[in-house]
C-alpha cells in the first residue's frame, strides 16, 4: 500500500506521518527540520525554550534555571528553534506543539504564530479558545488533541460559534502514548479507550463538521500499525517514541540510552503535576518519588497552570519543569524520561531519513 499525502489547512504533507511534539528539548530543530524534509510533518516542542542552546535565551536564571513562565517559554529560544529548522527544511510545512496548560499558553501561541510555524498542536486540556491567539495569521492551521469523540464534538461546537472556524485536523490520542495522557489511570487500561477502538468514532464526530482529518497517535510503531490506523479511518498517524531513536532527534544521549535499555516492565503511568497520568520510564528518580525523597520543589519556572505555583509538585513529588529539563540535560539520576508503552522495542539509532523510509516502504 502506498500512502496518500496529508492536508492541513493550506499544507500538503507527502507522507502522512506526523513527529509528536516532545517536550522538554526532545523534538526542537533538528528533529523537527529533518521530519519536514523528508517529507513527514515535524513538531517542535514550545515547552521549555529557555533552555535552548544552553539557555541562552533566558534573560533571568534563579539557581541556573529560567525564572517564571516568560523565561521557561522564551520567545527567543522558540523563534531561533524555528528559525534553524527552516534552515533544515526550508518552505516545507513545519508545526509547533503548545500544552494547553502551559502559563502562558496564548502568548506562546503568538509567539509561535509569529515566528512563522505553520501549524499549532494543542492537546492536554480542551483549547475551546485556541483561534483568539492565532488571530491575524489566517494561513495558520490550527490542530487540537483529544482523547474522545465527544471531546472534538465541544471543541468544534465552541470555534464554530465563536470564532466561525473549524480545526484543520485532529489528532486523538490513545493511552499507550508518551508523556500525559487525555484519561485517568483506570481508564488507561480499559479496552473501549484503546486507540483502534476510540480512531473510528472520532472520525465518525470529525465527518460530521466536514472533512477534518483525523490522526491516530499512541503505540503507533511501525509499516504495519499505520496501515491499521488508515484503515480504520485515520489520515494519517503521530509517532513520537520511535522518534526518539534518531541521530537527528534533540534528546541527549543519555535520554536515548535509557530507552534502549529500559525493559517492557520498566515502562509506567505515574502522577504528574499537570494533572493527568504521564507515561514514562521507571528510573533513579521515580524511585526516590515514591519514597517521597525526590530532589526539593522549588517552582522557579512557574511552568503550568494545574500546579498552582507548585502545590500539585509537592502532591506528587516532583517539580515537572525542574524534571524534564534535567533529562534534556541528559542526568539519569534526577530526570524524567517519558516514553510510550513501545519504548522497550527501541533498539537502534538511525537517521531520519532510515526510519522514514523504514515507515513507507516497511522493513
Ligand atoms: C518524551 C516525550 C515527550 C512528549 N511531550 C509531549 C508534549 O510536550 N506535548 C504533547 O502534546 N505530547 C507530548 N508527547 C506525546 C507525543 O507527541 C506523541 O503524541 C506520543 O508519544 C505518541 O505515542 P508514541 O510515543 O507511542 O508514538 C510526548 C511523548 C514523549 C515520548
Amino acid at each position: 500500500m502506498s500512502f496518500k499525502s496529508l492536508k492541513i489547512g493550506k499544507y500538503t504533507i507527502q507522507k502522512p506521518i506526523v513527529q509528536g511534539g516532545m517536550g522538554l528539548g526532545i523534538s526542537w530543530d533538528q528533529l523537527a527540520g529533518n521530519v519536514s524534509k523528508e517529507g513527514g510533518l515535524g513538531v517542535i516542542s514550545a515547552v521549555g525554550t529557555g533552555y535552548y542552546e544552553d539557555k541562552a535565551h533566558a534573560k533571568k536564571l534563579v539557581s541556573d534555571r529560567p525564572l517564571s513562565e516568560a523565561n521557561f517559554y522564551s520567545p527567543e529560544g522558540l523563534d531561533k528553534i524555528i528559525k534553524n529548522a527552516r534552515k533544515i527544511c526550508g518552505n516545507k510545512p513545519l508545526a509547533v506543539n503548545i500544552l494547553y496548560a502551559m502559563n502562558d499558553y496564548g502568548r506562546v501561541v503568538s509567539d509561535a504564530c509569529k515566528s512563522g510555524a505553520d501549524i499549532i498542536i494543542t492537546g492536554a486540556g480542551l483549547p475551546t479558545n485556541m483561534p483568539e491567539f492565532a488571530e491575524g495569521f489566517p494561513d495558520i492551521a490550527l490542530v487540537p488533541i483529544v482523547s474522545s469523540p465527544k471531546a472534538l464534538k465541544i471543541i468544534c461546537k465552541r470555534w464554530q460559534k465563536r470564532y466561525d472556524r473549524l480545526p484543520d485536523a485532529v489528532i486523538v490520542e490513545g493511552p499507550k502514548s508518551g508523556g500525559h495522557q487525555g484519561f485517568t489511570y483506570e481508564q488507561c487500561s480499559m479496552p473501549e479507550n484503546q486507540l483502534e477502538n476510540i480512531v473510528g468514532p472520532v472520525v465518525e464526530e470529525a465527518a460530521n463538521w466536514g472533512n477534518i482529518p483525523v490522526i491516530a497517535a499512541g503505540g503507533v510503531w511501525d509499516k504495519n500499525d499505520i496501515e491499521e490506523m488508515l484503515s480504520l479511518g485515520a489520515a494519517a498517524v503521530q509517532m513520537g517514541t520511535r522518534f526518539i531513536g534518531t541521530h537527528e532527534c534533540d534528546a541527549h544521549e543519555n535520554f536515548k540510552n535509557v530507552l534502549l535499555n529500559a525493559k517492557k516492565e520498566d515502562i509506567v503511568l505515574m502522577g504528574s503535576p499537570v494533572g493527568y497520568p504521564a507515561q514514562g520510564v521507571r528510573t533513579n528518580l521515580t524511585e526516590l518519588v515514591e519514597k517521597r525523597e525526590g530532589p526539593a520543589i522549588k517552582c522557579i519556572s512557574n511552568c503550568v497552570a494545574p500546579c498552582n505555583r507548585g502545590e500539585e509538585a509537592k502532591e506528587v513529588g516532583f517539580c515537572i519543569a525542574d524534571r524534564l529539563s534535567d533529562a534534556f540535560m541528559g542526568n539519569t539520576k534526577t530526570g524524567l524520561f517519558f516514553s510510550g508503552t513501545n519504548g522497550y522495542k527501541l533498539n537502534e539509532i538511525i537517521s531520519v531519513k532510515e526510519l522514514m523510509d523504514k515507515l513507507t516502504e516497511g522493513e
